[in-house]
């Protein structure tokens, strides 16, 4: 049966280069994987008082109902102020509640940062990884996925160019065998 894997990108504007990376990365999932952009940028901030009966939102609702049908997680993360997007935290929290429901337990995931500057997320790219290690989601540790400067690895038609494709693709095969190590 064919694969599900979550797409979440952090970055919520339109011409986002992150959104871009995950785009790329859809196209060089193999035969048997596919790929679902899961929205994080409608939820409503994780409120407790709200996770009672009759008073969750429904945006909540939908996102856990997707999120529970992956098999995996592939995260797109920018860094914002040398952490991660508040949109990413939220959704994290959103899909970890109710309490031993979480919807993150043991999904393979990968984290992917990128950045407009040379750090290229690092500091994003670790505070998400602290806060999967407490969610329980194995996440493939090499090769390391920082994307940086991302303006300058896109060509005139503002596709990424053949040797940083030739990098994303080595990651994803890398995550396909670390998926079905830990799936098998
Ligand atoms: C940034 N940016 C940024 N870049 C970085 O390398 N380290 C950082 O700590 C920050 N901090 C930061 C804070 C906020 C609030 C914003 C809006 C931006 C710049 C960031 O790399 C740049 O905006 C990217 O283009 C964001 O990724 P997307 O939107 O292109 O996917």
């Amino acid at each position: 049966m064919t694969k599900k894997i979550g797409f979440i990108v952090g970055s919520l504007r339109k011409d986002s280069y992150n959104k871009k990376i995950a785009e790329t990365f859809e196209t060089l999932l193999p035969d048997g994987f596919e790929a679902e952009f899961l929205e994080i940028g409608n939820l409503p901030l994780y409120n407790e008082d709200l996770d009672v009966e009759g008073k969750v939102p429904e945006e909540w609702t939908t996102f856990r109902e997707a999120a529970k049908t992956i098999d995996g997680v592939f995260f797109f993360t920018p860094e914002y102020n040398r952490s991660i997007p508040a949109s990413i935290k939220n959704a994290l929290d959103v899909g970890s509640r109710p309490y031993g429901a979480s919807i993150w337990t043991q999904k393979p995931g990968l984290v992917v940062s990128g950045s407009m500057g040379p750090i290229a997320g690092f500091g994003a790219n670790h505070h998400l990884r602290q806060s999967l290690v407490f969610l329980d989601v194995p996440v493939l540790q090499q090769p390391e996925a920082y994307i940086g400067t991302f303006q300058n690895l896109v060509g005139e038609d503002g596709k990424f160019v053949e040797p940083t494709v030739e990098f994303f693709q080595t990651i994803v095969d890398a995550y396909v065998v670390f998926f079905n190590k830990l799936t098998a």
